[in-house]
């Protein structure tokens, strides 16, 4: 979890728009409105609830956002756990998030807020599909004095062809998909059910992340395989987990906590799996490096770099030596200028990345200061060619 540092910057700035958790939504219905207006307000929130038209939604969210007051006293009872852990664990992650955001469902943009206050250099759009969330969101920006974010009425699922560095869909997907339950459903059945049920969202959603962007999800664990099925969608579409953490909340009048799984996928410019030269190569260039170990998900990226490196350009191989296990490589990646791979791999770690070319001087003087360090291992260029 984030360190006492980073908590106070949430800490702040939910003081600053006055979110603290509170658990008697009755009383503080009743200390704002009056006893009759909390009824009535109790009431009206009971009809909505009742209806199982398809609009149903987006009457909830034009509801809790129908006034300014009332929107942050739902906040308050519904949300301040989780806004606080979420703004924690997005300041945490902070440098993940690139020069364009887009943030996917809003709501009243309490969290979109925190992040643009902490990423001036980011420029945010954030949409939702309730108009009142929107017009309060505008409200908190303005009260704030924010300038780099545009909050817009609209339907995400609507939004085509832009793409942007970071895109957060931060409780929104489920509410996008009709989630059948399938817990009693075989493992494989239901990993099937749910990957079904999120394709086309993740379909969505991995279009509008720019290539080596971000994709951050975050929504509700349902203690069965939903977020296992998210990622291998992700994966399907060239975007490697590289951030994992559970968040617990208690909201409102809960009794038990609530578990939500939030992620960060990277979206890698290349397709995958090209299973014959990866073992050409493992069994030429790995040989004596103690390449066992690998996890799937890096045999994955492995086999990227294998095909770029068969099919384009060069590596260099610093050899492993029984003194020392230390070892880069750079591949210039397949058909494509803007970026390049680097591979590092000693005893203890492995690490294989895509990174923007921009990167590569950067990548090579680590490689030259590897080959210094070692005066006695020999080094060989080779062109794959
Ligand atoms: C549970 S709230 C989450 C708000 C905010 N992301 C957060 O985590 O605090 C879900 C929001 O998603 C919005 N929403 C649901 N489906 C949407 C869609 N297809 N396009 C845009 N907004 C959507 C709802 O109107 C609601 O404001």
């Amino acid at each position: 979890m984030a360190s006492g540092k980073k908590k106070n910057v949430v800490t702040s700035y939910l003081n600053k728009v006055n979110i603290k958790k509170t658990s008697n939504l009755g009383q503080i219905l009743t200390d704002t409105y009056g006893a009759e207006g909390a009824r009535n307000l109790f009431a009206a929130f009971d009809a909505i609830e009742m209806k199982k038209d398809i609009d149903h939604v987006n009457d909830r969210y034009d509801f809790i956002h129908s006034d300014f007051d009332f929107s942050m006293l739902m906040t308050c009872f519904q949300d301040a756990d989780i806004i606080r852990n979420t703004c924690a664990w997005l300041n945490s992650i902070r440098k993940q998030f690139g020069k364009t955001v887009l943030d996917i469902g809003c709501g009243n943009g309490i969290i979109t807020c925190f992040l643009a206050s902490i990423l001036p250099e980011s420029t945010f759009l954030a949409v939702d599909a309730s108009a009142n969330a929107i017009t309060i969101a505008k409200e908190i920006r303005s009260r704030l004095g924010l300038e780099n974010i545009v909050f817009m009425n609209s339907d995400y699922t609507k939004l085509a062809g832009k793409q942007f560095d970071t895109v957060l869909a931060l409780r929104v997907l489920d509410e996008n998909c009709s989630l059948e339950k399938c817990r009693f459903q075989a493992f494989s059945e239901q990993l099937e059910t749910r990957k079904k049920q999120y394709n086309t969202q993740l379909n969505l959603l991995s279009d509008l992340v720019a290539p080596a962007g971000n994709l951050i999800i975050m929504d509700m664990d349902k203690n069965d395989t939903s977020s296992l099925a998210m990622l291998d969608l992700l994966r399907e579409r060239s975007m490697v987990l590289t951030k994992f953490q559970f968040l617990s909340c208690r909201e409102g009048d809960m009794k038990y906590d609530d578990l939500y799984t939030a992620f960060v996928a990277e979206k890698t410019p290349a397709p995958v799996t090209y299973a014959r030269l990866f073992s050409q190569w493992s069994s030429i260039y790995f040989a004596g490096a103690g390449n066992e170990g690998y996890k799937d998900s890096e045999a994955d990226f492995m086999l990227e770099l294998c095909e770029a490196g068969a099919r384009k350009g060069y590596a260099t191989f610093h050899p492993v030596t029984k003194e020392k296990t230390g070892m880069f490589f750079i591949c210039d990646y397949k058909d494509r200028e803007d970026f390049f791979i680097l591979y590092q791999k000693n005893q203890s770690f492995s690490r294989l990345g895509i990174y923007p070319i921009a990167q590569k001087p950067e990548a090579e003087k680590l490689l030259a200061e590897d080959r210094q360090q070692d005066e006695a291992a020999r080094f060989v260029t080779i062109d794959i060619n």
